[in-house]
């Protein structure tokens, strides 16, 4: 059973920039509320209740958020205002919150194995709150990755088609499909021209890791950028046979910029926000 996800958060947000200058970037709301909530809403979804969070410098607001607030509980307690924090209350009640920091920015691959004090031996998932993703009316993208992993006992990473021109920005497998949008990875390629490209599948910000990732991110040397990346750690487990790749059902925005930050605030304002 995984009762653990990780929230590497300790990035810098430059494409955001100046909102992120003095803010940590999954603190921009999509209307109301922050990216990180929606997140670790979807990991409770899940039945993921231990939530641990790899923070850096400036990135305080994300620990007063998941926290309780007493002189605002006294100041809204009996007004109508108390529906805006019923959902915060709920996550501040049913999950535990940990935190480590990440000294030094040396990529997602390295966030991750800062967060390996706070999982342990044991399978879990990861979050990259700025890719925010959505399945109104079915199961959160993280309750469908579990479900796989109980089946299939393997790290799994999910994945959407883009368009050839886009695969420069994202991790791309190459994978033999053993039911339909599913497939055992066979190769990936971190940020790959179009014509470099093994596939137009390419990985999103939810991730179920089986704790040999973090001696195998032990063993990567770092990539482009000097960063270390989760994707040649992965590769070594693909290697093994133990990655699968999932197309999941729903929506994913890449809120880390501003189009598909515009584009989630419109989808979440329809859906979510007008039934408050
Ligand atoms: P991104 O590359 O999207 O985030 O990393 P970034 O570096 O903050 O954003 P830009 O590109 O400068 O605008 C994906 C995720 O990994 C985390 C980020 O916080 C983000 O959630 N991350 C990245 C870390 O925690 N540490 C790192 O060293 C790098």
């Amino acid at each position: 059973m995984i009762k653990k996800c990780l929230f590497p958060a300790a990035g810098y947000g430059t494409r955001f920039l100046p909102a992120t200058k003095a803010m940590p970037k999954e603190m921009l709301a999509v209307v109301n509320k922050p990216l990180i909530q929606y997140g670790v809403e979807e990991a409770l979804e899940a039945g993921l209740t231990e939530i641990s969070i790899v923070t850096g410098r400036g990135k305080r607001a994300l620990e007063d958020h998941f926290d309780i607030s007493y002189e605002l509980e006294h100041q809204i307690k009996g007004t109508d205002k108390e529906k805006y924090l019923v959902g915060i209350r709920k996550l501040i009640d049913e999950c535990s919150f940990s935190y480590t920091r990440q000294t030094e920015m040396k990529g997602l691959g390295h966030a991750i194995l800062s967060g390996r004090p706070l999982i342990g031996n044991e399978a879990f998932a990861v979050v990259l709150a700025d890719d925010l993703c959505v399945n109104p009316g079915g199961d959160g993208v993280l309750e469908q990755m579990v479900k796989l992993h109980k089946q299939y006992k393997c790290s799994i990473v999910a994945i959407q088609e883009v368009p050839a021109d886009q695969t420069h920005k994202y991790g791309v497998i190459a994978g033999e499909e053993i039911k339909p949008g599913l497939f055992r990875v066979t190769d990936m390629v971190e940020k790959p021209k179009p014509e470099d490209a093994p596939s137009n599948l390419a990985i999103i910000g939810r991730y179920i890791l089986t704790p040999d990732i973090f001696e195998k991110i032990e063993q990567t040397e770092p990539g482009k950028g000097g960063e270390i990346q989760i994707t040649d750690a992965l590769m070594k487990q693909a290697a093994e046979g133990n990655v699968l790749a999932y197309k999941f059902k729903g929506t994913r925005f890449d809120c880390g910029g501003a189009a598909g930050y515009v584009e989630a605030t419109n989808f979440c304002f329809e859906h979510f926000y007008k039934e408050l």
